[in-house]
Parts: structure tokens; sequence; C-alpha cells
């Protein structure tokens, strides 16, 4: 992202979203000057007397449908011309680390949470925005996979994050990381203090000293988790010159 990237959430309720972007890691993000994240209130953008976003649906069905109107005038209103818009929505391509670190180099993210039954059609194609999802559940609204979208962008801002190489260390980083997880497999185990934990123990070459040893055992149990939880991870995996263990 270059300069101060910019993240824009368009939403009915602002006050789901703002406490989060004031709190912990984004909103010290945001005091430094490091992220621009603003909040817009898509009903302000309502052209009729009763302030109204949503409508029933044409050819009958549940649930109320989001209107055109308001919807892409608050989009034209805050988007640049080059912003990326993302519609949050079960309905989109799910959400992975890949498409993170594409949208971490945009120059704005306009986020657009959705409620009741869904957005008008037309708004999609209006906007050109590319519906995105955060799993196989149903949230009643955009706003927690706008922020999940927004947390996982800002931490690859540099400076976001305490440590500059952190990122690249989590599972699904890009190969370019430290190993196990630059693999793009999911992390091994940690452990703090104390070495004994009611009877279980910490294991026992994480105490050795031996980074050597230590990078191995890590490794292999990545890979061992990997393996039992998600094997589809492996058939993209990039796992280098050095054979799996087993
Ligand atoms: N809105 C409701 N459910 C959602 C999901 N799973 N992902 C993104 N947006 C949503």
């Amino acid at each position: 992202m270059a300069a101060t990237p910019r993240i824009d959430i368009l939403t009915l309720f602002p006050d789901l979203v703002e406490p989060f972007l004031d709190g912990a890691l984004v909103g010290a993000a945001r005091r430094k000057g490091l992220l621009d994240i603003r909040v817009t209130d898509i009903r302000d953008f309502s052209t009729d007397r009763h302030r109204s976003v949503d409508d029933a649906p044409y050819g009958g069905g549940d649930g109320m449908v989001l209107k055109c109107e308001p919807v892409v005038a608050a989009v034209e209103e805050v988007a640049g011309g080059d912003a990326q818009v993302l519609a949050m929505s079960p309905r989109g391509r799910p959400l992975d680390q890949a498409r993170v670190v594409e949208l971490s180099g945009a120059k704005q993210i306009v986020l657009l949470c959705g409620r009741y039954a869904g957005f008008d059609e037309r708004i999609l194609q209006e906007t050109g925005a590319e519906e995105v999802s955060i799993g196989d559940y149903v949230l009643s609204g955009g706003e927690l996979a706008a922020l999940a979208v927004t947390e996982a962008v800002a931490r690859l801002v540099p400076g976001v994050l305490g440590n500059p190489e952190s990122p690249v260390r989590d599972s699904f980083s890009s190969p370019k990381g430290s190993a196990p997880a630059r693999a793009g497999i999911l992390e091994h185990p940690v452990y703090t203090r104390p070495p004994v934990f009611r009877g279980r123990a910490v294991p026992e070459v994480l105490l050795s000293g031996n980074h050597a040893e230590i990078e191995r055992y890590r490794r292999a149990e990545a890979l061992r988790i990997t393996r039992d939880r998600r094997p589809d991870l492996l058939e993209n995996a990039d796992l280098g010159a050095e054979s799996d263990p087993e």
C-alpha cells in the first residue's frame, strides 16, 4: 500500500464497528497515522424523509433488500478512482491470506457491509464491487467480515505490528516468510513458562538450545498439524528443498 493506506467501511451500524477501530492494534495504528480508516453511515445517503435504506424484494420472499440509491451514493462519495470495492457477503469468494496480501497493495479499500436479505444486485454491478466471504456461515451483517478484512490488511502495513517480521511468520504466509510457516502451512505449537503445567511438560527439544533441532521439530509439527487439519493446504504449499521428514 502506498503512503497511508485508506480503508472505508460503509455500514448501517457505525456503532458496531467504531469501538473495534479505536481499540488495540488498529486503533493504535490509526493514532500513529499508519492507517486512514473512515466509517460512513449509509443511512446518511438516503434521500427520502423516512431515511429508508431497504425495501421489499421484487418477486416476494423474506427480508428486506438494500436499496440502490443510498448505497451507490455512499460508495461514489468515498471511493477514489482506483479504490477496490468489496461487498461483504456469504456468497462471495472466500477470503484467504493471498487475497489479503493483494489487498494490502491497494491505495484504497472500500468495504460495503450488507444487512437484511442482501444488496440489490445492481449495487454490485454499478459499483464494480467484488463479493467477499469470511467463511461458510451466515452472519446478520457484513460488519464483522469488514473488520476481519481490516485487521488482516492492517497488520501487513509496515509499522503496525511491533515486530516487522511477525506477519511473515504466521500460518498461511507467503513462502518468503520464516520456517515453517513460510510454506503456507499451519503453525507449529508454541509454549512459554512454566516448563511443566499440571503434569504437561514442554517438549524437551525446545529447552535444548539446539536451534537446528528446534527448527526440524517445528517443521515436522507444522506438517503434522496441517496434514491432520487442512490437507488441502499441502496441495499449494511450498515445502522447499527439504523433504517431508515422514
Ligand atoms: N455477511 C453475512 N455473512 C457473511 C460472511 N460469512 N462473510 C462475509 N459477509 C457476510
